[in-house]
This record gives C-alpha cells, structure tokens and sequence, in this order.
C-alpha cells in the first residue's frame, strides 16, 4: 500500500454513476482527474461540483482512432495516476493505448463475463434465458470486454424482468463491487497469476459476490 493516496484518472462516456460510487466510498484514493470523450457527459458536472478537474477531449474533433488515443493517453499521463479507471468508457481503446497503462487500468462490464461482451448485454441475457446474470471488474487487455477478473456479482433474472428492470439490478451491484475492486488494487491485493487475480490475505477469496437478490 502506498503511504499518499492513489492517484486515479477515470475515464467516462455519460451519467458516471459508477464514479459516482467511487468517488462517494471513502476510499484510499484521490480522483485526480476525470476526462471524457463527450462533452456533455453528465459524469463531467459531477466532477466539477467536487472541484475534479473535468476534462472533455470530444473524439468528434479527431477522426483518427489512433492519433485520438495518443492525446488522451498524453493527457492522462499529465495527471501521474496510478490507476486509470474506465467508468462507462464507451470507446474502444487502441492497442497502443492500453499499454500505456497495463497493469493499472481497470474496467466495468455489466455482464457476467466472459459472457455477453459488447453491447446490450441486458437484453441479450434475457434473449438467451439466462437465470443469472451480473456484471464484472476486469484488468483491461486489447481484447474487448475481456482479461483479469477481480470481483463480479450475481443477479438473478426474474421471469418479469425486462432490459430496464434487470439494468437497475444490475447497476446496483456495479456500484458495490466496482468501489470495492478500486480499494482492493489501492491497498495493493490484487495479485495477477497465470491470468488471474487473486486477493492477498483472503484465501477464500471474496471476489465472487452472490447477491441472492
Ligand atoms: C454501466 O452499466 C457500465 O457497466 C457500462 O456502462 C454503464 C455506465 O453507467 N459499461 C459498459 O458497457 C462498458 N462496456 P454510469 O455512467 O452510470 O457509470
């Protein structure tokens, strides 16, 4: 564990309820900037209203997918953060980008991965039957919506759910694990093995949450 607290950049495309989460835990950290790809990212007001640099680098104004990423990557460096956090990040990243950061950057996936990458995970859940469902704090790697997982949580579909309804459930549990998965990498437990992650001092291993809701 570091004797300052971590610096963490967190990276948004909208509402930012999960950096809302974080910023609200009482962690370990400072969120020293938050940066995003639209302007009108309500995650920016939230931000500005607690005195964190809000950053908007709109990737309308820059074509290139590459070079785009070459300015936000130079952009987050400004800030030295030791951990960049994606919360809502709609954009793939490049691979450049991503090693940039590895090892420091972390994900949430509202899916229990490596289930349901991509988009409309809630309505492709419910289109597959699925009886559970959840979302997933993962280390970022090029491939998409995959790599490391730290923490994931369960939901159980409901035969009443609808994308909306289970969405809500969901982003509940979004909000408990991903404060948790900043705290544990900020306390320096996460362990990566062979591709997994363990947890330091907790063998039995507490990075599987049941929501048994
Ligand atoms: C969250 O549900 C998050 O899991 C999802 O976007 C939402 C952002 O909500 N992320 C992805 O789908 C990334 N592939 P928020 O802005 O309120 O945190």
């Amino acid at each position: 564990m570091l004797a300052r607290p971590v610096r963490v950049v967190v990276l948004l495309s909208g509402r930012g309820s999960n950096f809302r989460a974080i910023a609200e835990a009482g962690l370990p950290i400072e969120v020293v900037a938050v940066v995003s790809n639209r302007p009108d990212a309500g995650g920016l007001d939230y931000a500005r209203s607690r005195g964190i640099p809000a950053i908007a680098l709109d990737h309308k104004a820059h074509p290139d997918r590459e070079a785009y990423d070459v300015l936000l990557a130079d952009e987050i460096e400004r800030h030295r953060p030791d951990l960049v956090v994606l919360a809502g990040y709609m954009r793939i990243l490049s691979t450049a980008f991503i090693a940039r950061f590895e090892d420091r950057l972390l994900n949430i996936h509202p899916s229990l991965l490596p289930s349901f990458p991509g988009l409309r995970t809630h309505e492709r859940a419910l289109d597959e039957g699925v009886k559970v469902h959840g979302c997933t704090v993962h280390f970022v790697t090029p491939q998409l919506d995959h790599g490391p997982i730290v923490v994931q949580a369960a939901v159980p579909v409901r035969a009443d759910d609808t994308p909306q309804t289970l969405a809500a459930r969901v982003l509940e549990q979004e909000h408990r694990i991903y404060p948790l998965a900043v705290r544990w990498f900020a306390e320096g437990r996460l362990v990566k093995n062979h591709g997994r992650v363990n947890l330091k001092d907790d063998p039995a291993s507490q990075s599987v949450l049941s929501t048994g809701a």
